[in-house]
């Protein structure tokens, strides 16, 4: 499915834990399972008409977490950086992370910044990592985005925890109970058709009725 116009998607990446768990592995088998099907919809977004892809990968509050899980989180990342930079380079994806940075490790912020360096002249496909990121301190410091057409959560949550909560006012929301280490490319072909599917009216009136 080719569509002419490019979407902003947004997606709260949930569920990599209880996907482990219901397998009976560590969680972050969940998280590493998680990485790869970041691979997969960064691959099918252009294809689809995806032209901005946002994706929550860590929140200002995930800090509560245990302090091994988000050691292992920011170090996924680092690596995930490092290793992909080449392709999303080669298939014109440029990368950009969003929230804060002075919280993170050296050597993740140093990642961060070689990556966006070598992928700032991808056209393709705008991808955004949102880590250590709240909407809230985001509207408080004016750092705005586009609007988000299109905001997927998955994992079967239906909430926006903090994420996007300005540019997502007028977004389609779509939930589904799949776990985010399931989702592939035709999960994500799926949410944009039902986007389509649905009449955008952005407080006007029905097409039928406006006259
Ligand atoms: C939510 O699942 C996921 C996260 C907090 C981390 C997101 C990380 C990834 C998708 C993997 C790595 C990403 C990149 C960009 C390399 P959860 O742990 O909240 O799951 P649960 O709700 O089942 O516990």
């Amino acid at each position: 499915m080719q569509q002419s116009t490019s979407l902003h998607v947004a997606i709260i990446m949930d569920g990599n834990g209880r996907w482990a768990t219901r397998r009976g592995l560590p969680r972050p088998a969940g998280h590493r399972a998680g990485a790869a099907a970041v691979r997969r919809v960064v691959e099918a977004a252009p294809g689809l008409g995806i032209g901005q892809l946002t994706l929550f990968a860590f929140s200002a509050d995930n800090w509560r977490r245990p302090p091994r899980e988000v050691a292992y989180l920011m170090r996924l990342f680092a690596r995930h950086l490092r290793t992909e930079a080449a392709e999303l380079t080669r298939t014109g994806v440029r990368l950009e992370v969003i929230g804060r940075r002075d919280r993170l490790a050296p050597v993740l912020v140093a990642a961060i910044a070689a990556a966006e360096r070598a992928t700032a002249g991808g056209t393709r496909l705008r991808l955004r990592l949102a880590v250590d990121y709240s909407g809230r301190a985001a509207i408080r410091a004016g750092a705005l985005l586009p609007d988000v057409d299109l905001l997927i959560r998955t994992g079967g949550e239906q909430r926006l925890s903090d994420f996007l909560l300005w540019e997502a006012a007028y977004a389609e929301l779509y939930f589904t109970d799949r776990m985010w280490p399931d989702v592939g490319a035709a999960d994500l072909a799926a949410a944009v058709q039902a986007f389509h599917a649905r009449e955008r009216r952005f407080g006007g009136l029905p097409e039928a009725a406006a006259g």
